[in-house]
């Protein structure tokens, strides 16, 4: 550890209320997210007695509201949590390929993916595209599991915030105004043209209520039935009827069949630190571990940060990690040999490390693997409650608004997340298509993810809760995020902001954030054979750094989620 030393209390520190500085401080809980209202409705929960997964199920249900664009019961995903004596689990609620689906059902007859119409009106590759992109979804079944096995407070008590909130509705936000204008102009799916409608037809608009009364109907009976209000009784049948009558393939026993799964968390060292993020049928976890064993075998002290070293170091263990990812991970259930230890071995990691050349990019194996179907909109959240309790939880809808299809009666959306899996079973291809085994089609499979919900601990305690979305760039933000604070001591929020960068494998890219990255930096990098090009931004990571010193938690949206907000008490 060395360099930029944070000193924490040379900061403005209010303890007891929310500061809209670029970090939050408080003593007793704190819930960060991407909407505001959501992590307001998880600290009320924290001040009623509620502990981090009651918070964290009234701050997922109150997202599936506030934020539609990723928050959601019609998608799923995967929590992390830590309990206050340091035992850690997992929830995985991953969707599930449909009882009917098969390895090669996007496939034309010439065995081509074809292209389809999506929900922003432009093209994209058909496993993304209507109803048969959806997973079965899983959040209300992970929510219930959690709560069941965790949780304090009566289950009722945590769905209702986000009753009232689609009841009442709120105050529609600058970018939920901006995506429904977008929709109001692009699409052709007439779900999204009227998700955002007033019952006079006309659009809501910035500053204007939204309200949701389907939804706050929906949520209702999930309310009063728990895990069953969902996959059994009208809202089941409901779902398929309209699946049958619009071309999808979820029956109600598919959603009968649906079950959320405790699992091992992934552990993972780094000087001195104990790592626990996501198992398989997340890959996080394991690429998450695997790369910083890799930079725990790299002298730093010699490197200086976001020097054209230190740039083509990350790409280089980005390369490695995400080359094993593509060989080796997917579904667990369904890959019983997947090896889950190797990869995360520091004996792997020596190996790995062996091979990276120091004065060039060792090309990425374009007869091998890779992977470019990955959608990017997923949502983050970190919570912890005053008795060290720490639940870390990502989850998605696969494409910002999923699939854009939903019941008219029900009120949300339905992923599309079927997109995850590999669409063309052995055909692997440079520019980033990926056929390998593990993640191919198969009823009833969960698709291989890329969420990286993660608790960092020091001597049995949370130190870092950290995640964010991103499709594929999720592993490598997280991954950048959780060094920079470990190994450079940076604040959270400078933590989060820094300049990020991804690589893949295939393609053999490095995407840098534009601005951000120095001139002469790239100029070098592509002298020693790197290709680099500009994206807007990387991840949206919402992160929590406890101070046991000073007995501080200290929390910070990433500002590309103009919505979001750390709050604390
Ligand atoms: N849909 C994004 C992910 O699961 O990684």
């Amino acid at each position: 550890m060395k360099k930029i030393k944070i000193v924490f209390l040379g900061f403005f520190i209010s303890v007891g209320c929310h500061t809209m500085a670029a970090q939050t401080y408080a003593r007793n809980g704190m819930v960060v997210s991407s909407s505001k209202i959501a992590s307001e409705v998880g600290i009320e929960i924290l001040k009623k007695g509620g502990n981090a997964i009651d918070a964290s199920v009234a701050t997922a249900f109150a997202l599936a509201v506030t934020h539609p664009t990723a928050g959601n019961i019609g998608g799923g995903g995967f929590l992390v949590y830590m309990d206050s004596s340091g035992t850690t689990t997992t929830i995985d609620f991953r969707e599930k390929a449909p009882i009917k689906a098969t390895s090669d059902m996007f496939l034309d007859e010439a065995g081509n993916l074809p292209k389809g119409i999506n929900l922003y009106g432009r093209e994209s590759t058909s496993n993304h595209v209507g109803l048969k992109s959806v997973g079965v979804p899983g959040t209300v079944a992970g929510l219930y599991m959690a709560h069941k096995k965790y949780g304090h407070l009566p289950w009722a008590d945590l769905v209702q915030p986000a009753i009232d909130l689609a009841t009442n509705g709120f105050e529609l936000t600058w970018s939920l105004a901006r995506n429904a204008n977008y929709f109001d102009a692009n699409t052709k799916i007439q779900f999204l043209k009227d998700y955002f409608r007033k019952d006079n037809g006309s659009l809501t608009t910035f500053g204007e209520i939204w309200k949701q009364p389907e939804l706050a109907n929906t949520l209702s009976i999930i309310r009063d039935k728990g895990h069953d209000g969902f996959y059994k009784g009208s809202v089941a049948k409901e779902i398929a009827r309209y699946m049958k009558e619009n071309g999808g393939i979820i029956t109600k026993k598919d959603l009968q069949k649906y079950t959320a799964v405790e699992r091992k968390p992934i552990k993972g060292t780094y000087k001195g630190y104990d790592i626990y993020s996501m198992a398989p049928p997340s890959s996080g976890g394991v690429a998450l571990v695997e790369m910083m064993n890799l930079m725990e075998l790299a002298d730093l002290d010699a490197i200086e940060f976001n020097s054209t070293e230190y740039v083509h170091l990350l790409a280089e263990v980005m390369r490695r990690a995400f080359a094993d990812r593509a060989e080796h991970l997917g579904d667990p259930d369904f890959n019983l040999n997947t090896p889950v230890q190797k990869l995360t071995s520091k004996e792997f990691a020596k190996m790995r490390f062996e091979n990276i050349d120091w004065s060039k990019a060792s090309p990425s194996d374009t007869t091998k693997f890779g992977q470019i179907y990955d959608g990017s909109s997923t949502t983050h959240f970190s919570v912890i409650d005053k008795t060290g309790n720490a639940v870390s939880l990502t989850y998605t809808l696969e494409h910002p608004y999923g699939s854009g299809m939903g019941s008219p009666k029900l009120g949300f959306i339905f992923n599309n997340e079927m997109g995850d899996f590999n669409p063309i079973p052995n055909e692997t291809t440079s520019s980033g298509l990926i056929g390998t085994k593990p993640n191919i089609i198969e009823p009833e499979k969960r698709m291989l993810s890329s969420m990286t919900p993660t608790i960092v601990a020091k001597d049995g305690k949370p130190h870092l809760i950290i995640g964010s979305p991103g499709g594929k760039t999720i592993i490598n933000t997280v991954f950048q995020t959780v060094l920079n604070v470990l190994e450079y001591d940076m604040r959270i929020d400078r933590a989060i902001e820094s300049m990020k960068i991804h690589h893949e494998w295939l393609p053999d890219i490095i995407e840098y954030e534009e601005h951000l990255l120095s001139p002469d930096t790239k100029r070098n990098l592509e002298l020693m054979g790197h290709q680099l090009i500009p994206v807007s931004s990387l991840g949206a990571l919402m992160g929590i750094v406890i101070d046991p010193k000073n007995n501080i938690l200290i929390g910070a949206s990433d500002s590309s989620r103009p919505d979001g907000a750390a709050i604390g008490y």
